[in-house]
């Protein structure tokens, strides 16, 4: 199926939601629709829009899986709760790293979360809930990626022939489908979301568990999340497009109060970019390198050499997994 793309430059913004809330409500008619807020500016547009055409029949969820970034759950629930749209939170975090284990390979790693989200936990709350529509923010560049065959992203299955109905027991309405980042970014300007939304720095679907190489367990998520909030306080003045830590697999000798200290690798990147299909390593200041590294030292319990990624996207990409 062939998308027609909207660039920014044709974009008009009021006129792409005034369409975009006819169509959906014409959709569910009197009906009821669900969706899942991640926090993210596609999921958080996309439930604006949503509520917008239907008010109470959109049910948002929020699926905490247990693989997100410091308070990010708390702070994603109580920013919708100010613009007055209800959020009701699900705890599966249990289920998460429980169809986690032992998975290390990247691609089964990133199917896992898929089927765990859809298959365990979405489709029965669709169920409960009645409704036969599904609200989801997939953007073009969504489409383009996993059709390429470089990255699966978890939330395309009509591109890729698999039929949502047949599969999981619902349709999916795709409202942001021949955006690009940059219009979505607008949109959810001029829907009313705060700048900490419509600047969002991108943040993958699959959370944390894309900056760990090898098994995803709660201990390493523990890692790299408290590595990820010390990279995101540090490097939040470089205006960079990404930055993000990544804890590896492979132990390195180390030292600490004199003694050998087998420990954990952290794996700095900070990304320039406009639109994430090539990205280079921002040419950061050594003092700001060696502040980071200094603070993941000591704060990290474990982990003995912090690395900066040197190599541009492609061959790199952005995430590790
Ligand atoms: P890569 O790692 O492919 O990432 O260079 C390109 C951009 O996409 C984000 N990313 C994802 N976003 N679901 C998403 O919604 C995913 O599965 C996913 N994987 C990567 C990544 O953070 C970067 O901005």
């Amino acid at each position: 199926m062939q998308i027609k793309e909207i660039t920014l430059k044709e974009l008009s913004p009021q006129g792409f939601i005034e369409e975009k809330v006819k169509e959906i409500a014409s959709l569910v008619k009197d009906g009821l629709a669900i969706n899942a807020l991640s926090g993210g500016v596609d999921s958080s547009v996309v439930t604006m829009l949503g509520f917008k055409a239907l008010g109470k029949r959109l049910k948002t969820f929020f699926i905490n899986n247990g693989i997100m970034r410091k308070d990010e759950p708390e702070q994603i629930v109580t920013l919708f709760k100010k613009l007055g749209v209800p959020v009701e939170v699900i705890d599966a975090q249990g289920k998460f790293f429980a169809a986690l284990k032992g998975i290390t390979d990247p691609e089964e790693k990133r199917e896992a979360i898929t089927k765990t989200f859809y298959r365990d936990i979405f489709s029965k709350l669709v169920k409960d809930s009645k409704a036969k529509y599904l609200l989801q923010g997939t953007i073009l560049t969504d489409v383009d990626e996993t059709i390429a065959g470089i990255k699966r992203q978890h939330n395309v299955f009509i591109q890729l022939g698999i039929d949502p109905q047949q599969a999981f027991g619902y349709k999916i309405i795709e409202p942001l489908v021949e955006l690009r980042k940059d219009g979505v970014r607008k949109i959810a300007e001029a829907i009313g979301l705060p700048p900490s939304i419509y600047n969002r720095m991108p943040f993958p679907g699959p959370a944390l568990s894309a900056r760990i190489i090898g098994e995803v367990t709660p201990e390493k998520i523990k890692i790299v999340r408290l590595a990820t909030a010390i990279t995101e306080e540090e490097l939040s003045g470089s205006r960079a497009f990404q930055y993000l830590a990544i804890l590896h697999q492979d132990r390195v000798t180390g030292m600490r109060q004199g003694k050998r200290d087998f420990g954990l690798q952290i794996e700095i990147r900070c990304w320039d970019s406009t639109d994430a299909r090539v990205a280079q390593p921002t040419r950061l200041p050594y003092e700001v390198l060696d502040k980071l590294s200094s603070r993941i030292i000591s704060e990290v319990d474990g982990v003995v050499s912090v690395t900066y990624n040197i190599a541009s996207k492609p061959p790199s990409t952005i995430e590790a997994v």
